[in-house]
């Protein structure tokens, strides 16, 4: 056990500073760091210490061959990590970047070989949260950061859930209010000719398509039951309680519920504002207003959700537009049943 420090960001600039000053320093010697980016929380070491990047493996519990995104502050830093960069990327990286995407481009050996799990290949990625582009500014090197979660628990959209999950394994924490995307950066390989979409995210594919002027597929497309990548085999975002996926009218999903709570179970729903109205269970979250906020607030809702409050989770399905691409994708992954 380690004692964590945790810095509470607020207006004090000055405060500000030193904290990130004082969490960078940490990164750079070898310790773990969790900070918030525009995504969800990342648990950061240092890309070019096998040491440290070691300690993110043991800390999340996370299988050695899921690799890990290095994050930089600019262009030129990503550049510094691969062999080339293709044309289109580069027009990419000018209309997406700062910003939730990442890009697995040829490695040229600059991270450990434990952030690419021994892959020819890195993930890279420039976070546009102010407090991360900061915290990479002053490491002025390569921050290796997966998702600030023990690994089978749902992303962290809170410094608490980081707190929840890692306090006493961690060096430090960096609590800079809620991020704001809520879903994981979209990742995009651009090791072949055209970009290849491996998890969706905030930054579409259709948006993808419109910049490079290329045909973009998706993973999940193309072989719906080959992991994209090494680490998308294991069933992420796994609640504590199981999730049932159900689509239709809110008078079908009304006859499931029904159906549950006959049987003896205490049944919670989440669905968006307009259909949670209609439903009758024994616990209900509302995601929101539209589907940016159910991609906000999914996570943080899936972590509320405690065994001893319901023994079922059911949630309405979204149309696969814009982000909702993204939210059906974690939500297919999290669910034991679809119906
Ligand atoms: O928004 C995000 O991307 C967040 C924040 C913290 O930046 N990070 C994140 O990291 O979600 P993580 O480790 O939870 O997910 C990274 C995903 C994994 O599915 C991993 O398998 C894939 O990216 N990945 C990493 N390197 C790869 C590579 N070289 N080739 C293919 N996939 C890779
Ligand atoms: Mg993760």
């Amino acid at each position: 056990m380690v004692q964590t420090k945790r810095w509470n960001l607020q207006d004090d600039q000055l405060y500000n500073e030193k904290a990130i000053e004082e969490a960078a320093h940490m990164l750079m010697s070898g310790s773990l760091v969790a900070f918030p980016t525009e995504t969800v929380y990342g648990l950061g070491a240092d890309a070019t210490s096998e040491q440290a990047v070691r300690k993110i493996f043991a800390a999340k519990g996370r299988p050695q061959d899921n690799p890990l995104i290095a994050h930089v502050a600019t262009k030129r830093q990503l550049k510094a990590l691969v062999t080339e960069l293709p044309l289109y990327v580069e027009k990419l990286i000018d209309a997406f970047s700062p910003g939730p995407i990442t890009y697995v481009l040829p490695s040229n050996g600059s991270c450990a070989q434990n952030v690419t799990a021994g892959l020819a290949t890195v993930a890279v990625r420039i976070p546009s949260h102010p407090v991360a582009l900061q915290l990479m500014e002053a490491c002025d090197r390569p921050i290796a950061a997966p998702s600030a979660n023990i690994s089978g628990k749902p992303s962290p959209t809170t410094a608490d859930h980081v707190w929840d999950d890692l306090s006493g394994k961690i060096a430090g924490l960096i609590d800079g209010g809620p991020t704001g995307v809520g879903m994981e950066s979209t990742v995009l390989d651009c090791t072949k000719e055209q970009p290849l979409i491996l998890r969706p995210g905030a930054i579409t594919k259709e948006a993808i398509q419109q910049v490079s002027r290329m045909n973009v597929n998706s993973a999940q497309d193309i072989h719906p039951s080959k992991p994209p990548s090494p680490g998308m085999k294991y069933k992420h975002y796994t609640p504590e309680v199981s999730l049932w996926l159900v689509s239709g009218t809110p008078r079908e999903i009304n006859i499931i519920i029904d159906q549950e709570k006959r049987k003896g179970k205490r049944v919670g729903v989440m669905a968006q504002d307009e259909t949670i109205k209609h439903l009758s269970a024994d616990h209900k979250v509302s995601l929101g207003n539209n589907i940016n906020e159910v991609a906000t607030h999914l996570y943080d809702t899936l972590r509320s959700f405690k065994l001893s409050d319901v023994d079922l989770i059911i949630c309405e399905t979204f149309p696969e537009v814009g982000i909702g691409q993204a939210v059906m994708n974690r939500l297919r992954k999290a669910a034991s049943k679809y119906i």
